[in-house]
């Protein structure tokens, strides 16, 4: 594996990307790996060409987010596998939004894949590898104090942010957004951001037209190559960027 991280040591070794500190004590190297993992790392194969491209789509959706003012710790990509971030405390929960149905909320309710979920539905996972990320109600992280209410109430108002902004952008891309998993964080002044990553690893995206899948799915599901469906993925981001007129 290409190994181009800048510098510092390693904070944190993750299934998809590896953070390395800075000169900066605020700020982050997010090593975007070569690799792909499903059911929680039991299945794990190697994938050259998957970092640059899960960075440079995450990268650009962090770049068009930020600037509508929206808080994320996204700083630049600054080449093909790093990107600078600022250092946050990371909240460890998994904030799950679904727009249709599918994944885990089909095995789990025995219901029509891709059935429309209106209202949009809102779940926590709590991040622990040892006990596979459970569900969590509200009532279960405010007692094991993990976060208090107010804050969960306010993870859900960015998700549903982040949803609008995010089902409009696919939109223009020609894909739909099925459902995606958001990690936050706060920074040293206490500023809740979106941090993670925003690639379809953490997405379920599906062609408007033929309702095909393009995200992790395709690895998960065994359906084929990953490479080339994230390089069509970035490519339309890329065909569909507007350009921000300042005035
Ligand atoms: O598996 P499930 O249906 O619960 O996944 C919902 C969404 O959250 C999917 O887009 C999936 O890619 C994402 N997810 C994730 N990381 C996890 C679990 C789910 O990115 N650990």
């Amino acid at each position: 594996m290409k190994q181009d991280v800048k510098q510092g040591v390693l904070l944190y070794a993750g299934k998809a990307k590896q953070v390395f500190s800075t000169d900066d004590p605020e700020l982050l190297w997010v090593y975007y790996l070569d690799q792909a993992t499903a059911l929680n790392g039991k299945k794990k194969v190697a994938i050259d060409g998957k970092g640059t491209l899960n960075l440079h789509i995450s990268g650009l959706l962090f770049k068009e987010l930020a600037a509508t003012g929206f808080p994320t710790h996204f700083v630049t990509d600054m080449d093909n596998q790093n990107m600078l971030v600022r250092r946050a405390k990371m909240i460890p929960l998994e904030v799950v939004v679904r727009n249709r149905a599918s994944g885990h909320f089909v095995s789990r309710f025995n219901v029509t894949p891709l059935r429309v979920l209106d209202p949009a539905i809102h779940e926590f996972y709590y991040k622990s590898d040892a006990l596979d990320d459970p569900f969590m109600n509200d009532e279960q992280i405010v007692a094991l104090g993990i976060a208090p209410r107010a804050t969960l109430d306010t993870l859900r108002t960015m998700a549903d942010q982040v949803n609008t902004w995010l089902t409009a952008r696919w939109a223009r891309a020609g894909i739909e957004l099925v459902d995606f998993k958001l990690e936050f964080g706060r920074l040293a002044d206490g500023t809740l951001v979106l941090a993670d990553e925003l690639s379809p690893d953490n997405m379920r995206l599906i062609d408007a037209q033929t309702h095909a899948s393009l995200d992790k799915d395709v690895f998960r599901q065994d359906e084929g190559p990953l490479v080339p469906v994230y390089a069509e993925v970035l490519r339309r981001l890329q065909a569909t960027q507007q350009e921000v007129h300042h005035v």
